[in-house]
């Protein structure tokens, strides 16, 4: 028998419906549609507004869309990872209690934090078990609830992020299709330019501290810019040219939503022309977890089996890294 791969075999996503825009934006916080257009490509973003709601509601609805369009009950899955940094609680994960309300019985899971890079490293981790043959169906998720840990008074950060994030089926293949290549990285070196301040064991929570807003995501944009523009573009060029890809033969760029100007520079790198490169950030901002599997979601019907695929991220830890997705099935 050929070596086993694992292929996407479904792809859900999820936005709450709730949208605010650049303009809501200019009447919280110093800026304006002009600046936040121009500096990000962000137009609007989706809120998760329902207090009774959090990120396992996300989780469950992306579980029901995939089994739906795969034709199968969640009671099949094996496995579930959750790519994120909003989980419902810091314990227990988020995943458990997606599989409880999903009623994915037979499926244990677990949460992954690596900030924006979550959904490629919980990839990486998910194609693992399938390529051992360890598991038939492992359903990874990317979600974040941003909007829970933002300070809408801070215009360096609360005009960036949104809430939102998709998932993929990953599953057994003998025809080469599926995940074919991954590099993942990580700095630590560069965790205070972008991290939540208190609520962990260096910082607890206390009145003083969240008085003074250090609950909230903390942002050094400029220096995060520097790191992220070469990085993505670096593992995104390196993960071509060890797969003997070209500009030609990449059919599609998926890079995670941070900044249209990161996008583009990464693209130009690969030497890709615009119309190979998913962008929705104008509609749902910085979703962190979120953006490639959302993106994933709205191409899907455009994407046909034996398409080459470049997902490529770059987010706080420093995390980073690129996947060579080899795409398994036509639209259906
Ligand atoms: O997804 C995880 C990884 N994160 C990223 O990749 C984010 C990377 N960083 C960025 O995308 C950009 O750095 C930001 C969008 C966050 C900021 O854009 P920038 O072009 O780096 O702006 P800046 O921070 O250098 O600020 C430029 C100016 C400053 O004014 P002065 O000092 O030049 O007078 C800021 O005070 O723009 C000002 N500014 C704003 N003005 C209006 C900063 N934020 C705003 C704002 N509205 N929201």
């Amino acid at each position: 028998m050929g070596k086993i791969t694992a292929a996407v075999t479904a792809v859900g996503g999820y936005v709450p419906e709730s949208i605010l825009s650049n303009k809501d934006l200019e009447k919280m916080v110093d800026t304006s549609d002009e600046w936040i257009t121009t500096r990000t490509g962000v137009k609007e973003r989706r809120i998760l507004k329902d207090p009774e709601k959090a990120l396992s509601d996300i989780g469950v609805e992306i579980v029901k869309e995939i089994c739906d369009k795969r034709g199968i009950s969640p009671t099949e899955l094996d496995l579930i990872i959750v790519g994120t940094i909003t989980g419902d609680y810091r314990f227990p994960a988020t995943a458990n209690i997606i599989c409880d309300k999903a009623g994915a019985t037979k499926a244990w899971g677990f949460d992954l934090n690596a900030a924006c890079s979550g959904f490629l490293f919980s990839l990486t981790v998910g194609t693992q078990f399938i390529e051992s043959g360890k598991y038939e169906k492992v359903l990874v998720i990317g979600a974040d609830v941003m909007s829970s840990i933002l300070d809408y008074t801070d215009r360096a950060t609360c005009i960036i992020f949104g809430d939102g994030g998709g998932g993929v089926l990953l599953e057994p293949n003998t025809e080469n299709l599926g995940i074919i290549d991954t590099i993942m990285k990580n700095d630590g070196s560069g965790r205070e330019f972008l991290f939540q301040p208190v609520g962990g064991s260096r910082t607890p929570v206390t009145p003083e501290n969240v008085a003074a807003g250090e609950h909230f995501i903390y942002q050094e944009g400029r220096a995060v810019f520097k790191y992220a523009v070469s990085n993505m573009a670096d593992v995104s060029v390196a993960i071509m040219e060890r797969n003997n890809l070209t500009g030609d033969t990449v059919d599609w760029l998926v890079p995670h939503q941070a900044n249209l100007r990161i996008i583009s520079a990464t693209a130009n790198r690969m030497g890709l022309s615009e119309e190979k490169v998913m962008i929705n950030i104008e509609k749902y901002g910085n979703t962190t977890s979120g953006t490639i599997p959302l993106c994933l979601w709205e191409w899907e019907n455009q994407l046909k089996k034996g398409d080459n695929i470049i997902l490529s991220a770059f987010g706080g830890g420093f995390t980073w890294g690129a996947i060579y997705l080899k795409w398994a099935y036509n639209p259906r």
